[in-house]
């Protein structure tokens, strides 16, 4: 494999492994917050959690073959993550569906843009990106089964929490996700 894609291969790895961090603090953050306000949504905040704790050891365990590293920022994914959750979680119910949702969906486009990268680089991390992508859409799905309606405050809410990924996305990593992306966009051109 070139030099160049296997870079790749490990910023995936770190982007996705730092992400999956931030997920078990938001979660963890909603499922505080809905223990003392919501507890009815606690059974779906206890299992996604579960899956994300898993994801975030699976990805940890896929990077010594591949020469990936941990984010060097990752208390920094961690407050921004516990930040949000808490937040998002004190407006209403419908606050942890917004924040999951769009959240998710971020996620969701990620794997997305990953896999048609490794599909012919990397089989065995493209089954693992498959299996997880799986339980992502399960979550997603959930939560914008669970928003009752869509408001501009929805999209507005919804705006910021993708922007507000985004940014955190690139500050922890150093711009790797950027580096990524456009090599995820340069490789998606040359197959078509
Ligand atoms: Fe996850
Ligand atoms: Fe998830």
């Amino acid at each position: 494999m070139e030099a160049r894609d296997q870079r790749t291969i490990a910023r995936i790895l770190k982007v996705n492994h730092a992400g999956e961090h931030g997920a078990i603090r938001i979660y963890r953050a909603q499922i505080w917050v809905a223990r003392r306000l919501y507890p009815d949504l606690l059974p779906f905040l206890t299992e996604t959690i579960g899956h994300e704790i898993e994801h975030c050891r699976l990805f940890l365990d896929a990077m010594p073959q591949r020469q990936a590293r941990p984010c060097r920022f990752m208390g920094f994914w961690g407050s921004g993550g516990l930040i949000l959750g808490v937040a998002t979680a004190l407006m209403t119910r419908q606050g942890i569906w917004i924040c999951t949702a769009a959240i998710e969906a971020a996620v969701h486009r990620h794997l997305d843009d990953q896999l048609h990268f490794v599909r012919d680089r990397d089989v065995q991390l493209h089954a693992l990106i498959e299996s997880i992508r799986g339980e992502e859409l399960q979550h997603l799905r959930t939560a914008q089964e669970n928003i009752v309606a869509r408001t501009r405050w929805t999209r507005f809410l919804t705006a910021i929490i993708s922007w507000a990924t985004d940014v955190v996305i690139w500050l922890s990593t150093s711009g790797d996700s950027r580096k990524m992306a456009q090599d995820l966009a340069a490789a998606r051109l040359a197959t078509g």
